[in-house]
């Protein structure tokens, strides 16, 4: 691996920056003074400004995320669930599978895109469960509707099979494989309900433990991280 992706892999620095400590002469490898990003790092010691730069291990992060944080990279949004974490973790993290502003429950973040597209890719069906109360009583019918597909307004598909459990008049489980923007939400109005609030319990066999109060969040395991 080149030595500025090294460093910005394993630091807190940006490629660019990385690129500027080279040139401040703040990197040595092997002990001698590096100022090229294109030196190859295969076993060697990497230090900057004399702290040694060890492997970091990959983020994988489960997290409780609270009503009215934004599940976005991007700083200027508003409040995102990445300002939960400490600062200097933020670097290079996504989310995978968003979930709205007002909507609670769990979200997994990482900085691998391919687990994250095995956690989200439909074709995967790794079924994400919401806990959902609608505005309207449920009738048993829509079991079947939504096992069935749901013509979601502007999509020229179906919706893929989903479970529907209803739990009492006005709460139901839903379990659906796919992320659509706004989906269960469209799903209900499409039956001409309306969901008044929304909380995503489980992600495949990941739930959110009652331990992990609103806003905490934690490390996966690594047995968590092989579920995907
Ligand atoms: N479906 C929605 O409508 N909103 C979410 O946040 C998640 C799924």
């Amino acid at each position: 691996m080149r030595l500025d992706r090294f460093l910005s892999e394993n630091t807190n620095m940006s490629r660019k920056e990385a690129k500027r400590a080279l040139h401040r002469e703040s990197i040595t490898v092997d002990m001698q003074v590096v100022k090229k990003g294109d030196v190859k790092i295969i076993d060697q010691q990497v230090h900057y400004e004399g702290v040694l730069v060890t492997i970091r291990k990959p983020v994988f992060i489960m997290l409780h995320k609270p009503a009215g944080y934004i599940c976005s990279t991007v700083d200027d949004d508003g409040i995102s669930v990445l300002d939960l974490l400490p600062e200097e973790m933020r670097h290079g993290l996504h989310i995978a599978g968003r979930l709205d502003k007002d909507t609670t429950g769990l979200v997994l973040i990482t900085e691998d895109g391919q687990w994250s597209h095995r956690v989200t890719s439909p074709n995967k069906e790794c079924y994400k469960t919401y806990l959902v109360e609608v505005e309207l009583p449920l009738e048993q019918q829509l079991i079947e509707q939504f096992k069935a597909g749901i013509q979601l307004e502007n999509e020229n598909k179906l919706t893929k099979p989903a479970q529907l459990e209803i739990v009492t008049e006005k709460t139901a489980r839903l379990k659906i494989c796919e992320g659509k923007y706004h989906q269960v939400k469209r799903m209900f109005a499409a039956v001409d309900n309306r969901v008044a609030s929304l909380h995503r319990e489980s992600v495949g066999p990941l739930s959110i433990e009652d331990s992990l109060a609103s806003g905490q969040w934690r490390d996966l395991t690594e047995q968590e991280i092989q579920y995907f």
